[in-house]
């Protein structure tokens, strides 16, 4: 299979579906060819424009570029298994948000938030030929050491940025195999409920 046949593979489906939602994937491959400067500026606009508690928008960046200091901070933070692939992607991108509202109150909905302008940053991602691909496997610690110690900052995900690239690239076998897995998920009757415990799309009890 070559590299175009498997991301080709990776695409969704599903009639209707927007096309940029259908091709979003999390590659461990990348190409080694820059994002430019334009490209992070619209896959930040995306984020930021997401919907947020209040309008609150707790999302903060910190953007690392290859070559480059933060870029080398934040892939310090990650954990071993990250840390074999990661560095493959031009961009690191450490996305934290602020857990308390201005009023200093807990913000229960920051990580909340902060998922859905990850999630639109990837979407948008995907319709420019992008990959985003998030990871939870880091140092917590060095993370908000890196963003700061104000207990108020929460680390959220790591962020792989950058163009889908060979897996061949991937010279661990585990890892190389991991890139062709065919991609799945629970289905439906799983996940959502037309009443508690009936699958929705199962007889809706009337009233
Ligand atoms: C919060 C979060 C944490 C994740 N952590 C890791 C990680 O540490 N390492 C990794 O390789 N992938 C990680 N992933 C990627 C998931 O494994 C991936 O999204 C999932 O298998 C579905 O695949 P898809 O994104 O290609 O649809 C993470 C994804 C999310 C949303």
């Amino acid at each position: 299979m070559t590299p175009e046949e498997l991301h080709a593979s990776k695409i969704l489906p599903i009639p209707g579906m927007l096309p940029a939602i259908a091709r979003r994937w999390s590659p461990r491959a990348y190409a080694d060819r820059p994002v430019s400067d334009a490209e992070l500026r619209l896959l930040l606009e995306a984020a930021r424009w997401a919907a947020s508690s209040s309008n609150g928008q707790p999302w903060r960046f910190l953007v690392g570029r290859r070559p480059g200091t933060t870029y080398d901070r934040i892939a310090a933070t990650l954990v071993p298994f990250n840390q074999q692939w990661a560095p493959l992607a031009p961009v690191l991108i450490l996305a934290h948000a602020v857990a308390r509202t201005p009023h200093g109150n807990t913000n229960h909905y920051a990580l909340f938030d902060l998922g859905q302008a990850v999630a639109q940053m990837a979407v948008q991602a995907a319709a420019l030929g992008l990959a985003v691909h998030a990871m939870g496997g880091f140092d917590r610690a060095a993370a908000q050491q890196l963003i700061g110690p104000q207990e108020d900052f929460l680390p959220g995900v790591v962020l792989a940025l950058g163009y889908p690239g060979n897996p061949a690239l991937l010279t661990d076998a585990d890892m190389h195999a991991r890139e062709h897995d065919h991609r799945a998920r629970k289905p439906l009757e799983e996940i959502a409920f037309s009443a508690p415990g009936v699958p929705f799309g199962g007889d809706e009890p009337h009233s």
